[in-house]
């Protein structure tokens, strides 16, 4: 199976840097024949028309759940059509744990972009609390973010990323997400990433693990090097198998 690499920009790069990264990870991609699925974050500000490879998807971080309306500070579908976006995040943890959206308002719009046909990429993690409690406690704690998500929509992708990995350069052992990921893959059929602290110097073995789908990238992957240097580990591992 193809390795899914995907770059989350965060709060990072302008307009014009998210326009030079698109264009040289396009470039990159068609130069070495690289057929990944590919997916990159950009800020809302950042989005564009841009002509790139069929397997490079452009993804919005957050929207609000409608077309249009008065949201203020929110974008919806008609902004996002503009630009042709159909794939979005929903469920990242810092959405979940620093800007405190609650599950009702992630499962209103998982529901909402899954009945406009976005791909999404539902992320889910335990803090650090519920890690210590042991592997009883993570996989209760994933299983309760999965609670009210139609697993079977075809075009979902979900992404493990541990709150206590993301940002902070502790990544989880490739013990512990086989195991995680192999029960998650007993409740979903959906391609299933991994996130958290994924760098150039780790991302070949957490891609080596059978049950990891791809990675969903942030801080190792902004500069684009870095992100160029994944999507060779990824299409290497294409190969390998
Ligand atoms: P880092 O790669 O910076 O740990 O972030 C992971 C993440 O949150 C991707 O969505």
């Amino acid at each position: 199976m193809k390795k899914i690499l995907a770059s989350n920009f965060k709060t990072n790069h302008t307009r014009a840097s998210t326009k030079g990264f698109v264009e040289g990870i396009d470039k990159f991609v068609k130069q070495e024949g690289i057929t990944n699925d590919i997916f990159i974050f950009p800020t809302a500000t950042s989005l564009d028309c841009f002509e790139i490879s069929d397997n490079i998807s452009i993804g919005v971080q957050n929207a609000y759940p409608v077309s249009d309306g008065s949201f203020t500070g929110e974008i919806g579908t008609a902004q996002l059509d503009e630009f042709g976006i159909k794939t979005i995040l929903i469920g990242h943890s810092e959405r979940r744990h620093i800007l405190k959206e609650p599950n009702e308002l992630i499962v209103k719009k998982y529901d909402f972009f899954k009945s406009n046909n976005y791909k999404i990429i539902y992320c889910i993690g335990e803090p650090y609390e519920v890690k210590l409690e042991g592997m009883e406690s993570i996989i209760e704690y994933l299983f309760s973010q999965l609670e009210g998500i139609d697993l079977t929509y075809k075009n979902l992708i979900v992404a493990y990323e541990p709150v206590w990995a993301i940002g902070t350069g502790k990544v989880a052992t490739v013990e512990d997400i086989n195991e995680i990921h192999g029960v998650l893959k007993q409740k979903i059929t959906s391609p299933l990433l991994y996130g958290g602290s994924v760098k150039t110097d780790n991302i070949e073995e957490i891609l080596n693990i059978d049950s990891v789908d791809g990675v969903l990238v942030g801080s190792g992957s902004w500069k684009i090097e870095n992100f160029i240097e994944m999507i060779k580990v990824g299409a290497k591992n294409v190969i390998k198998r």
